[in-house]
């Protein structure tokens, strides 16, 4: 979806590749874009968002509202042969849209956009676990395909911040996938931005929206750090790994990674809390 959004305007402009890069920078015209996805994920059918790995390994991005899709199809059908792993990065990726967008600290961040979180959250929490252990259900498959459309607008508005961030140098250096690549290190970043006491709030809030057992009359601090443990277990119980060596990620990987994630200023910028280079460095060591 991503390759066919630059390819339908650079088909129906004069604009290069080399000067589209970036926010803004894509003018159009285009040709005719139709999305239809094929896993629950990205979200990119209603996004204005392309991100593209360079030859180099380097991910890059084009965020103009000219390569928004005319049409975005959402058919369950579509989705019930996809293998388990896939479901469960994917869906994982999707939860971070939502949950990026509703802490992110971007001028966009509305009240639109996390009821749009609100509601893929809560679609994507009860149906996850469904989706990846029982494929063919088709209930669940259209909650995950909805939630993820919801999670995508949700983030059209209000931008990613530091898991994203920090998951790029993952899947540019070492070919994880975008989904896997946030998975690993969700939860140590959320442990990172829940030292700020309104992220912290915004964490508890969100909870029971994924968690329907979770019992909100709880305090803030109790029911983020229970957020960020369920998470942890979720993405466990879908049988996603979870620590960067199991993945033949060499330790001294780390430092590179750092350094490669502090090229993501798009990001950056809309995270609750200031994330340094060597904060980036810790966060990566921590789920070595
Ligand atoms: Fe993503």
């Amino acid at each position: 979806m991503d390759v066919a959004k630059l390819v339908s305007l650079l088909l129906g402009s004069n604009q290069q590749i080399e000067t589209i890069w970036g926010v803004n920078n894509a003018k159009g015209p285009r040709v005719p874009l139709v999305l239809i996805p094929t896993t629950a994920g990205t979200g990119s059918e209603v996004t204005p968002i392309s991100i593209i790995t360079m030859d180099d390994k380097e991910k890059k991005g084009v965020s103009s509202k000219f390569i928004l899709p005319d049409l975005a199809i959402l058919d369950p059908l579509l989705t019930t042969n996809l293998p388990a792993n896939i479901t469960a990065s994917t869906g994982v990726d999707a939860m971070v849209h939502a949950i990026e967008a509703f802490t992110s600290i971007n001028s966009n961040n509305n009240p639109v956009s996390k009821m749009l979180s609100i509601e893929a959250l809560k679609l994507l929490g009860s149906s996850i676990k469904t989706a990846v252990f029982d494929g063919h259900n088709i209930n669940a498959r259209s909650n995950m395909l909805l939630g993820s459309m919801l999670a995508g607008k949700a983030f059209a508005n209000s931008p990613v911040a530091a898991v994203h961030a920090l998951a790029y140098p993952i899947g540019g250096l070492f070919n994880i996938s975008h989904g896997l690549s946030n998975s690993l290190v969700l939860t140590s970043v959320m442990k990172f931005n829940s030292k700020n006491e309104e992220t912290k709030k915004n964490y508890a809030h969100l909870a029971p929206y994924v968690f329907k057992n979770f019992d909100n009359s709880k305090n803030d601090e109790f029911l983020c750090n229970n957020f960020i443990d369920g998470l942890e277990r979720l993405c466990k119980e879908l049988n996603l790994p979870y620590r960067l060596r199991d993945l033949e990620i060499p330790e001294e990987a780390c430092k590179l990674m750092a350094s490669e994630a502090m090229k993501q200023t798009r990001l950056l910028v809309n995270n609750p809390r200031k994330i340094e280079e060597s904060d980036a460095y810790n966060i990566y060591k921590s789920v070595w």
